[in-house]
């Protein structure tokens, strides 16, 4: 096989279907920006968007917006919005509060259509936030419910007649690897279990069918792949089928069937509602609509495509150009089985990975070992792919990476 060269990404960037999305963002020009994973860039609409509905909608129409800019409808109107993007039906997605507060509601919801079941099933390497509110629920609850956290090829084997809910994360943050949606949310009913999948890698990142995969409830963020702003509102999402059967928990107002009607009992909305608890924060929902609607202008399944080839050319080119380095591939090398982002694994990870944003190129490290790359198709270029790699070869081999400045340790990482 030939050689990888500069040219082969800059042919790819010339034919790509999508190049014209990235001028809608506002990216900096000496930054190549490969943690969409984690926090998505600027679309450059949102300022705008922003300020009208701080200037206009707030400072001008004040209160009046609940019903004028329809305020009151918002979470499920970008809600079903993102449904469009998870293969959801119209009715079964919500936006609201944070991914883990939407984990502890339809946890406690699963749990409680399982009367008979004890056990919520899930990996060890899922992304902590999941474990802590399983755990932290299980013992809330003080009925014996457990958390019951294995390795990954250990949980088909574990979802038994005990098991109330299988809770996993579709695409690993810290490995990229994914699982098989379908297969595995048969399987979880077939022993009679529900399916909870978090889709904080996933949506926005590939195509998903949560209908046609039968699957009950799900948590997704939006301030990843859906490019909704820093700390941007999650989503939810609850089968039809499961609305009327129950509710979950955390009743507060806004999930009231009739909030402005002041009751002094809770009873929940019909249909999604019900999974809304307080007043939502409208700013921060505008901001994310615009980078929800930049998703909805284009096919998820050219977006998948691009991602494949860009995290199948980034590996490839890993191993032509870093063997020498002690890097290893810490994603799966089977495309089906990798979500958008590749990891390789470096005892020195982390000045490493401080080193390479040092120029501009900015991934992110995952404790112990692990540099991660997450390639957002709508505004990482294929030759972005071919400088990162290039880049990190160079302080590989320059060993610039040792240098003091590189090793302090921050908070966020
Ligand atoms: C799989 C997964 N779930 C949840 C979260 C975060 O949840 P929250 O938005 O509540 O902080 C993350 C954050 O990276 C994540 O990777």
């Amino acid at each position: 096989m030939t050689a990888l060269s500069r040219d082969d990404f800059a042919a790819l960037d010339s034919t790509d279907k999508l190049r014209g999305l990235r001028d809608r963002f506002a990216l900096p020009a000496d930054v190549i920006y490969l943690d969409g994973n984690s926090l998505g860039a600027l679309p450059k609409a949102t300022a705008a968007r922003v300020a009208e509905v701080v200037g206009q909608e707030w400072g001008r129409d004040l209160i009046r917006s609940w019903n004028a800019h329809g305020w009151a409808h918002l979470q499920q109107r970008i809600g079903d919005k993102i449904g469009r993007l998870i293969g959801a039906r119209p009715g079964e997605t919500l936006v609201a509060d944070s991914t883990s507060v939407n984990l502890f509601k339809m946890l406690a919801a699963a749990l409680q259509l399982r009367p008979g079941r004890r056990v919520i099933l899930s990996e060890s390497t899922n992304f902590p936030t999941d474990l802590y509110i399983a755990e932290g629920l299980a013992g809330f609850l003080g009925q014996g419910h457990e958390l019951r956290a294995l390795p990954q090829e250990a949980i088909e084997q574990a979802i038994d007649e005990g098991v109330a809910v299988v809770m996993l994360t579709h695409v690993n943050y810290r490995t990229g690897r994914m699982w098989d949606m379908a297969r595995i949310t048969a399987r979880a009913h077939a022993s009679g279990a529900l399916m909870l999948w978090d889709l904080a890698h996933s949506a926005g990142a590939l195509p998903l069918d949560l209908a046609g995969a039968g699957v009950d409830l799900a948590v997704g963020c939006g301030y990843k792949y859906l490019n909704g702003g820093p700390g941007a509102p999650a989503f939810l999402f609850m089968a039809e089928k499961l609305q009327n059967q129950v509710s979950p928990p955390l009743s507060g107002w806004f999930g009231h069937a009739s909030p402005f009607a002041f009751e002094q009992h809770y009873r929940p909305a019909a249909g999604i509602m019900q999974a809304a608890v307080g007043t939502p924060p409208v700013i921060s929902l505008a901001a994310l609509e615009v980078g929800v609607d930049l998703m909805l202008e284009v096919c998820m399944a050219d977006v998948r495509a691009k991602s494949v080839v860009q995290t199948s050319m980034f590996i490839a080119l890993v191993e032509q150009e870093l063997a020498p380095f002690g890097v290893a591939l810490a994603s799966p090398r089977e495309d089906a089985q990798r979500g958008s982002q590749v990891c390789l694994s470096h005892q020195s990870a982390w000045p490493i990975m401080q080193a390479l944003i040092a120029r501009g190129v900015i991934g992110d490290f995952r404790s112990p070992d692990i540099m991660r790359f997450g390639f957002a198709p709508l505004y990482v270029r294929y030759s972005d792919v071919w400088e990162a790699v290039i880049q990190l070869k160079d302080i590989l081999a320059s060993g610039v990476w040792r240098e003091e400045r590189f090793h302090a340790k921050s908070l966020v990482t």
